[in-house]
C-alpha cells in the first residue's frame, strides 16, 4: 500500500524544480499525476519516463478557461480530482523603488491569480470527489519581510491569505476538502540558480556596491527539492487528514533568525 494510491493530481509548475520533484515522489506513492506547466519540452520528457500514471499537459495557470477545461477532461476521464498543488510560480526581483508595474502584475498574474482559479475550480471538483488536499507553494517571503522582491511577496501573502478563506470555507461546510500552505526557502531550483546569475551580473556591474554578507544571515546550505517534496507528499496523503489551514515553513530554520535572509553563495 501506497500513501497516494488512488489519488488523481494535477501539479502546476511540474516540469521543473519543487514541480518536478512532487510529480517523482506522487508516482513513487501511487498517485495519477497530471503535470501542468508551459514548458512543454520538459513536461513530456518528465512524463514520459515517469510511465503510464503520469501525464503532461500545456496548462498556463493565468487563462481561467483552460483551468476549467484541464479539471473537466480529468474528472471525465480519471473519474476524480483529489490533489492540486498550486506550484507555478516566478520570480522578478526589485524593491517597491525598483519594481516596474509590469513586472508586479505579471509576478501577482501568475502566483496569486493563478492560484486563485485553480482552487475556484478544483473546490466543487474535490467536493464531488469526496475527499481534496489542495496545497499551495508560498515562501518565507510572506512570513518576513524580504526588500528586493516586493512584486513576489505580494503573491505570496495574497496566496497565504487566500489559503486560509479557502480551508475555512471547507471547513465550515465539511466537505472533507483541505487547504494548506507551504513556505520554503533557499532550495536548489533553475529559479534559485537564475536569481544568483541575476545577482553575479549585478555584481560585476556595479562593483562598488556593497553586497557583502555583513548585510545577510549568512546560509551556506541549500535545500534540495525533495525536502519540499516530502511533505506535499505527507499533505497530499490522507495521513494528513487533520491539518487544514496550517501554514508550514520548510527553511532549515532561517525565518526565525533575524535578518535578511539570503544564501551566502549568492
Ligand atoms: N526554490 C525555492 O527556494 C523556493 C522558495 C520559496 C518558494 N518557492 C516557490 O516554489 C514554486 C516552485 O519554485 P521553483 O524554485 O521550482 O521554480 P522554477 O522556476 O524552478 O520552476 C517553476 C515552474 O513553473 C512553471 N511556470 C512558470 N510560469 C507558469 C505559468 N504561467 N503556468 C504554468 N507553469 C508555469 C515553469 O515553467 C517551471 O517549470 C514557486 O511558486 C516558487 O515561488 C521556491
Amino acid at each position: 500500500m501506497n500513501r497516494l494510491d488512488g489519488k488523481i493530481a494535477i501539479i502546476t509548475g511540474g516540469s521543473k524544480g519543487l514541480g518536478e520533484a512532487d510529480a517523482r515522489l506522487f508516482i513513487a506513492e501511487g498517485a495519477t499525476v497530471i503535470i501542468a506547466d508551459i514548458d512543454d519540452e520538459a513536461g513530456e520528457k518528465i512524463a514520459a519516463e515517469l510511465g503510464a500514471k503520469a501525464e503532461y499537459q500545456h496548462h498556463d495557470v493565468r487563462d481561467e478557461e483552460r483551468w476549467i477545461e484541464l479539471i473537466d477532461d480529468v474528472v471525465k476521464r480519471h473519474g476524480g480530482l483529489h490533489v492540486l498543488v498550486n506550484n507555478a510560480g516566478v520570480v522578478i526581483p526589485g524593491s517597491i523603488e525598483e519594481q516596474t508595474t509590469e513586472d508586479f502584475d505579471f509576478i501577482m498574474d501568475v502566483s496569486a491569480k493563478g492560484t486563485y482559479f485553480g482552487c475556484k475550480h478544483a473546490v466543487p471538483a474535490m467536493k464531488n470527489s469526496g475527499v481534496g488536499s489542495i496545497i499551495n507553494m508560498c515562501s518565507i517571503a510572506s512570513v518576513q519581510g524580504e526588500g528586493g522582491i516586493i512584486g513576489y511577496a505580494a503573491a505570496k501573502g495574497a496566496m497565504q491569505g487566500m489559503t486560509l478563506s479557502i480551508a475555512a470555507y471547507c471547513a465550515k461546510d465539511q466537505m472533507n476538502v483541505r487547504c494548506n500552505s507551504l513556505h520554503p526557502s533557499s532550495i536548489l531550483t533553475p529559479m534559485v540558480e537564475n536569481i544568483r546569475a541575476l545577482i553575479a551580473a549585478k555584481r560585476e556591474q556595479d562593483p562598488d556596491q556593497d553586497y557583502s554578507n555583513k548585510k545577510m544571515v549568512p546560509m551556506e546550505e541549500l535545500g534540495d527539492p525533495n525536502d519540499i517534496a516530502h511533505t506535499v507528499v505527507f499533505l497530499a496523503s490522507d495521513e494528513s487528514r487533520f491539518i487544514n489551514g496550517a501554514q508550514i515553513r520548510i527553511d532549515n530554520g532561517k525565518s526565525i533568525i533575524p535578518g535578511i535572509i539570503i544564501p551566502e553563495e549568492i
